[in-house]
């Protein structure tokens, strides 16, 4: 438990401290860039640099998470140089701005393939037709986008995130069968991640879908913590002090809830497999699985970030001339404390 909770808050502080920077510089960033921080995006060397390698250019959405992190080095890791890749990687910092630059950068640079990982789903249409206007295929990770027209885009790799909150929905089900409670009021509150994201669609509707059968199942409150700890912090200590009776916190990601866990200790209020407030998080970091193997967090859904080897796989077949599929969904899974520990050992994010 010492462990898991020092674990917190250094995932609390370290993003406390960025934002604490943030802040300081927000002046500055006022005065030089307008109302947002605009970001540089990368060059590509000269052709006689790169004339050998396919030159991607990868908008990441942000840093915001420790799965993001993991997402980030995935691909990474897959377009290497020594795989035949030059990668241009931006950070739009979750702002849309940032992205729709970085893309408009990466088509006057008339890069090989766009990668991007769109911070919420709407608002691409325009940039996406002058991409593919420019002939470039686009590849869409992890999060969707909502288009009118699909031919925008090449296709799309990510997880299921509505199926994710229906699993939270069932792991539910069955944990307040076998507590023999599933005929109680059972009071719910809800963390959401960046509203408008995949993720925080598909995972509330999923869920809420379950829900939905269940009378006696209250959800109080949701609010949007946009994936972060420092926020989850925040905003589960403000519910607590509005909710005395919470059953259940529905965490849609695992850093809103180390910060969750965190707001619960400062409160008082027991939480994990022997306390009142039963904890379902969602993304399944190594940090969290160690929180579900001691107890302090009963389940955690999986959304798999290892999702490199995937574009590597894609652009190799654009380049043979060969199809691709239209969407690839990644294997993902649900960790108890019954299951957790075979998987703890080979996780290395
Ligand atoms: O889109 C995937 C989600 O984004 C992950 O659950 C979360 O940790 C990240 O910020």
């Amino acid at each position: 438990m010492k462990k898991a909770m020092e674990k917190i808050k250094q995932v609390i502080f370290g993003h406390v401290g960025i934002c604490i920077l943030l802040l300081c510089a927000a002046p500055l960033l006022f005065i030089g860039h307008g109302l947002f921080e605009e970001i540089e995006v990368e060059q590509a060397p000269p052709d006689s640099e790169v004339k050998d390698l396919i030159v991607v250019g990868f908008s990441q959405l942000g840093s915001e998470s420790g799965w993001r992190t993991a997402h980030t080095l995935s691909i990474q890791d897959a377009l290497t140089k020594d795989a035949g890749y030059f990668l241009i990687f931006s950070n739009a910092r979750q702002i849309q701005e940032n992205q729709i630059k970085a893309i408009r950068s990466f088509i006057s640079q008339r890069v090989d393939y766009i990668v991007f990982a769109p911070v919420i789903e709407d608002g691409w249409d325009t940039v996406l037709q002058e991409a593919k206007d420019a002939g470039i295929p686009v590849i869409i990770i992890d999060r969707m986008v909502n288009v009118a027209d699909s031919s925008l885009y090449t296709t799309w790799i990510g997880t299921d995130a509505w199926k994710e909150g229906e699993k939270a929905g069932k792991w539910l089900e069955r944990h307040l069968r076998e507590k023999n409670r599933q005929s109680e009021d059972i009071n719910i509150v809800v963390l959401q991640g960046t509203i408008g994201s995949t993720a925080q669609i598909g995972r509330t509707e999923g869920f809420e879908e379950v829900a939905s059968r269940h009378d006696n199942w209250h959800i109080l409150e949701s609010a949007t913590a946009e994936f972060t700890a420092a926020r989850g912090k925040e905003v589960m200590g403000e519910m607590l002090r509005r909710y005395p009776n919470i059953d259940v916190l529905v965490s849609q990601n695992d850093d809103m809830t180390m910060g969750a866990v965190e707001a619960m200790q400062e409160a008082g209020v027991s939480f994990g497999e022997h306390g009142q407030v039963a904890v379902i998080s969602f993304d399944a970091i190594r940090d969290a699985l160690e929180m579900v193997d001691e107890g302090l967090i009963n389940v955690d859904i999986e959304c798999n970030p290892v999702q490199g080897a995937y574009i590597d796989m894609i652009i190799q077949k654009l380049e043979n001339g060969e199809p691709v599929e239209k969407s690839y969904v990644v294997e993902e899974n649900i960790f108890t404390r019954e299951n957790v520990a075979e998987f703890l050992e080979g996780r290395t994010y």
